[in-house]
This record gives structure tokens, sequence and C-alpha cells, in this order.
């Protein structure tokens, strides 16, 4: 006898699963087929898990005294040794939250190694950095300020040089009870970061039902950017910025680019572990129109091209150039506003 505790749900679910494996399989069968992309029309139905995206929410209230005061910070050269850069010297909001650069330039013209990613939506990735070394968005800062060649220099000399401006000192005792102080400066950073979301993409809306918001081409670029597992890396709120994976995962990416640096060890630079090579934390693809150059190693301006460079990388295929051309025109639908508009 079958009962229902146990077998009859078993039964079930394995129904279930193969069901769901069949149709994709079908549908990723279909997709094969290079000749024929038009294959995939607006109306073909893909079951849109709730694990693979959600909209930016709308409405997070943030403490406004806060968020100004660390606006202010942010763009305060004086966090940097020679009063020369500041975080928004390499954080551009107008450029994406990026500096539009493959290296950024800190004090003293010195070049990084590895391209600036952006600020917006930063909150929603689980861990900061492309190789995920900060927790949090609090320790992050440690990384630029003391960076000889980002802000040289360290949070003692910054609190000494802030310390003489009577503006912050009062600013700070108004919303700080404990004052002006170094992890009250983060916070004040750190909140200003938070609220630096881009909600209201034309995706976003798509997603909360407005199905006119995108274009039937951008709709068959996010099927297609399903189907052909995009989505399995590129998930979550932010369309990535919640799992490490390996760059180079189905080929060989860095063999192929030669000139490997440290930087492109990714991972294994905190863990030393030899299977963490080449791993990064998946990068976010929110606003990713406005965030060129690509890649940990800013190798392209070309959305096109990145996306080619997954497929071969990352998938170990080709792609039809329709499909290409749909998921291309997909990420655009990505741009989100800030505080109401392009930010
Ligand atoms: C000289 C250029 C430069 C300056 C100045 C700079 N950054 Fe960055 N920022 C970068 C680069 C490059 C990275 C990536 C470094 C890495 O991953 O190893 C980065 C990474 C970040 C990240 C992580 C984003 C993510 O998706 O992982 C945050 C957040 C950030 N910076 C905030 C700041 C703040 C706050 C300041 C000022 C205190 C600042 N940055 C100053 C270039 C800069
Ligand atoms: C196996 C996981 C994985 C898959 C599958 C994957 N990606 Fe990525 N994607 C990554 C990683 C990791 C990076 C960062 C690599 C680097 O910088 O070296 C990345 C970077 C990107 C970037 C550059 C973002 C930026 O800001 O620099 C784009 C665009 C992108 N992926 C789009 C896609 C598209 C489109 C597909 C499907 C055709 C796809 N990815 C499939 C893991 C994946």
């Amino acid at each position: 006898m079958l009962r229902w505790d146990g077998s009859l749900q078993r039964i079930g679910l394995l129904l279930l699963l193969v069901a769901t494996g069949a149709y994709l399989w079908w549908n990723i069968a279909m997709v094969d087929d290079g000749e024929e992309p038009a294959a995939l029309r607006r109306d073909t139905f893909i079951p849109l898990s709730m694990a693979v995206t959600q909209p930016i929410p709308k409405n997070i209230q943030f403490d406004t005294a806060k968020v100004d005061l660390g606006r202010e910070l942010f763009n305060d050269v004086r966090l940097s040794v020679d009063d020369t850069i500041s975080c928004a010297s390499c954080h551009v909001l107008s450029k994406g939250g990026t500096d539009g650069m493959v290296h950024s330039i800190g004090v003293n013209g010195g070049e990084g190694g590895i391209n600036a990613p952006t600020i917006l939506n930063s909150a929603f990735n689980f861990t900061q950095f492309w190789d995920g070394r900060a927790a949090n968005l609090e320790d992050q800062m440690d990384g630029p300020v003391n960076h000889p060649k980002e802000m040289g220099s360290s949070w003692s000399k910054i609190l000494a040089k802030l310390h003489d401006d009577k503006h912050y000192l009062e600013a700070f005792s108004k919303v700080y009870p404990d004052g002006f102080m170094v992890a009250n400066i983060k916070d004040a950073i750190a909140t200003y970061e938070r609220s630096l979301i881009t909600p209201n993409s034309r995706f976003d809306s798509y997603l909360r039902g407005d199905q006119q918001a995108i274009s039937e081409q951008e709709e068959i670029g996010f099927k297609k950017f399903q189907l052909y597992g995009c989505s399995t890396c590129h998930q979550g709120v932010n369309l990535g910025g919640n799992m490490y994976e390996r760059m180079g995962l189905m080929d060989d990416y860095f063999g192929d680019r030669g000139n490997i640096t440290e930087a492109d060890y990714g991972r294994y630079n905190i863990t030393h572990k030899e299977s963490d090579r080449y791993y990064f934390r998946v990068p976010s693809l929110r606003n990713v129109a406005r965030t060129a150059p690509y890649f940990h190693d800013g190798r392209t301006a070309r959305l096109r091209d990145a996306v080619e460079i997954m497929a071969k990388y990352q998938l170990g295929r080709e792609i039809p150039r329709a499909d290409a051309d749909a998921i291309v025109a997909f990420l655009h639908t990505l741009d989100g506003e800030y505080e109401g508009s392009e930010p």
C-alpha cells in the first residue's frame, strides 16, 4: 500500500522532476538549433522560477542624515593621503558607479591591477570585491583607504585631518551619540552606499507583471538567458553577486588570453586553495549596459563581446547571432533609476 507520508510524495516529486527535465530539455534542444533562432516566440512559456531573480525593492527607507553625511565623505578627497582622490573618483554615479577605465588611477598616478566594479546595488552582493575578501561594506572600505595605489592613507590620518573640520564634528554629533569616530565614518559611508540602489528598471516592471515594459526581442533575450543557463550563475535580485564561479569553467580563458597576473587568481589569493584558482564572485548584471569595460580584467568594452566570451568560456558553446543580440537587448532592460532618474 502506498502511504501519503512517504512513497506517494516521493513518486510525485520524481514525476515532477522528470516532467520539468523533459520540458527544459525540449526547450534547450530547440534553442540548440542554430538555424532557427526565431523558434522561441514571445509567448513561449518558460517557467520563471522566483529563484532566478526578483525586482529591486522600491521603498527601502534610509536614515537620510546618515546618507547625506556618507555622500559627503564619499566625495571628500581628504580621505586620500594627498587630498586628490575620493571614493567618487573611481566610482562615478553618472558612469554607472564605475570609472569606465580598464584599471583605475589612484594617488600619485598609481594604476591598479583590477577593474573597478560598480558600487550601485553593491549592498545586495553577498560579499564585496571580485574575490569576495570583504564580508560587508564597512570592512570593504579598509581596502581603498589603505591601498598605496588607491588612497594611500589610513583611518588615523583621516581622523586627524577631518578633526579640524567643525562641520563634520557638528554633523556627526547630531547623528551619532558617540560623535566623530572611525566606526561612525564607516557607518555613514556604508549607509550612503546602501542607498545607491537602482529600482524601476524596465525589467523590474516586467517582473512585476507589465509585459509591455520590455519589447518582444528583450523578452526573448531574457528567456534565452535562462535557457542557455546564464541564470545558473547570474541570479538573485542583482542577477549575480551571490556565488563564486570559475572564470573559464568550460574552456581555458586565461590560457587563451595570456599574460596571467596575480589578480587573475581570484579567490585563490584569499584561500590559497588550488580549487579556488580563477574563481570570482559572479558580478551583478544590474545596469551592465552602463558599466563597461567588462570582467575583472576590463577585457572588453562591448557588451556583445562579453556575452560571447561568457557563452564560450562559461557554457562551452557558440550561440547564434540572433540569440546573442536578444540577450544583449535584454541586458539593456536592467538599467535602473537612482532617486527617480538615470544615475
Ligand atoms: C583608485 C580607485 C578607487 C578608489 C579611490 C576607491 N575604489 Fe572602490 N574599488 C576600486 C576597485 C579597483 C575595486 C575592485 C578591487 C578588487 O575587487 O580587488 C573597488 C571595489 C569597491 C567595492 C566592491 C564592489 C563589489 O561589487 O564588490 C566597493 C563597495 C567600493 N569599491 C567602495 C569604495 C569606497 C567606499 C571608496 C572610498 C573609501 C572606494 N571604493 C575608493 C577602485 C577604487
Ligand atoms: C558558470 C557561471 C557563469 C555562467 C553560466 C555565466 N556567467 Fe557571466 N560571469 C560569470 C563570472 C564568474 C563573471 C566574472 C568573470 C571575470 O570577471 O573574470 C561573469 C561576468 C559576466 C559579465 C561581465 C560583467 C561585468 O560587470 O564585468 C557579463 C556581461 C556576463 N557575465 C553575462 C553572462 C551571460 C549573458 C551569460 C550566458 C550566455 C553568462 N554570463 C553566463 C559567471 C557566469
